[in-house]
């Protein structure tokens, strides 16, 4: 794989698979990250790889959805693998306002596979990798996993946009060859989260003397994944996975929220006792956990049964949930001014001073595309 496509790139695991994939001593290539700068976007992410591989390590100001923008991205950099994260990707901003979902996650995976299509014609030698989610098989009750068998059903505007590119990405497999594999994995947390995701949320409130939101009665389950297993689940795919084939990735980490909740608080006990923390004004941490109204249409339980990927390529996580958590809050810890950049909108400043504000992408691939470039 000589030039990858990351789409999405500034991303939460976007970011992660692009520092991952620089510390694969076996990765001689090159990297050409797409990002639209959404407010998830966060170009710190990548502050440290970019300037460490200056030359095998691009990122452009693109929209997935901006067809002209991606075909002639293709040409320029002629692609031999696209690694598709690009994504609007929570869950409740999908139930207040499903129209961006739908453009990004339908459109721009459409966009995408077209750009593709014309770009490899026949050629066997490249790979579309998809990035979906657990949650397009639905929801779960108290017992089985999700297998890759599982029929669909998704169940929120963002599991149903996910399960239509999803079946897209598989019909240009199976009516124009495209050589593509899907990996449909569960709950990733880890260090680089946007603080909308629970994990970051309650920690940073912890941390702050704030309310720790639970939605509804905190019972409902997900299989927590810690997201540097994630990378090395999608690098393995890509090199060893095949063509058509979808593969389930998950952490072995099923938790409730409550019980996730009261981890993460334990795991802050033993860095940053309560006692010693003025914001938290005598309480205990687990003393601000705060049951609020539930997400509608939360669903219940997911699990991920992911032999598939340990059967036929030998994957399997390597980090616990117990371990991954106490590396989690110790990052957060550390990185306290990316916290800060990211909630103080401190991005939307760097992108007027870098791209002159979002209008103005006439900078483009293949003319002056220079300022685009960094
Ligand atoms: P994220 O929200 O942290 O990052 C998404 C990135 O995509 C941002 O950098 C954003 O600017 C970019 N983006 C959004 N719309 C774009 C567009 N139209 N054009 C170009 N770039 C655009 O997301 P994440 O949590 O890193 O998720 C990445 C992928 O993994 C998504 O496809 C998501 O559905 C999937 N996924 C996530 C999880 C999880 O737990 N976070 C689990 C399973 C699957
Ligand atoms: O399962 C994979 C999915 O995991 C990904 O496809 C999504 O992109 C990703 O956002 C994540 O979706 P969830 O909805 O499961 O993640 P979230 O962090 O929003 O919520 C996790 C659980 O915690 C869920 O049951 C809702 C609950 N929750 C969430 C928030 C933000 C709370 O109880 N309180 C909160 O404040």
């Amino acid at each position: 794989m000589r030039t990858i496509l990351v789409t999405g790139g500034y991303g939460f695991i976007g970011s992660n698979f692009i520092r991952y994939l620089f510390r694969q001593k076996g990765f001689k290539g090159r990297v050409v990250n797409l990002d639209k700068l959404t407010y998830a976007a966060n170009p710190d992410s990548l502050k440290e790889v970019t300037a460490k591989f200056k030359a095998r390590c691009t990122s452009v100001k693109c929209d997935i959805c901006d067809h002209e923008l991606v075909d002639k991205l293709f040409k320029k950099y002629r692609f031999d693998c696209v690694v598709h994260f690009a994504a609007e990707s929570h869950v409740d901003r999908s139930i207040y306002g499903p129209k961006d979902f739908v453009e990004t996650n339908i459109h721009g995976t459409f966009s995408l596979l077209e750009a593709a299509r014309a770009a490899w014609a026949d050629r066997k030698d490249v790979r579309f990798h998809h990035i979906s989610t657990d949650e397009v098989y639905g929801s779960l009750g108290r017992t089985g996993k999700f297998k890759e068998t599982t029929p669909y059903d998704p169940r929120s505007p963002y599991s149903a946009s996910k399960a239509a590119s999803d079946h897209l990405v598989m019909a240009y497999h199976h009516t124009y060859g495209l050589p593509v594999t899907i990996s449909n994995c569960s709950n990733n947390y880890g260090p680089y989260q946007f603080p909308e995701k629970l994990l970051p949320v309650v920690l940073i409130n912890a941390i702050e003397g704030k309310p720790l939101p639970i939605y509804g009665d905190g019972k409902n389950v997900r299989d927590w994944l810690y997201v540097e297993d994630h990378c090395s689940a999608i690098w393995r795919v890509i090199n060893k996975g095949r063509p058509g084939r979808t593969y389930n990735v998950g952490g072995d980490g099923e938790m409730t929220n409550l019980e996730l909740v009261k981890g993460i608080c334990d795991a802050l006990e033993k860095l940053v006792p309560s006692s010693e923390n003025k914001a938290l004004k005598g309480k205990r941490y687990a003393d601000l956990i705060t049951f609020v109204k539930d997400r509608p249409g939360h669903d219940r339980r997911y699990a991920i049964d992911y032999s598939r990927l340990r059967r036929e390529l030998g994957w399997q996580p390597s980090v616990g949930l117990a371990e991954g958590l106490c590396r989690t809050v110790a990052w957060y810890l550390s990185n306290w001014q990316w916290v800060t950049l990211v909630r103080s909108g401190e991005y939307r400043k760097w992108e007027e001073k870098n791209y002159g504000g979002r209008g103005k992408t006439a900078a483009r691939a293949g003319g002056r595309g220079r300022r685009n470039a960094r």
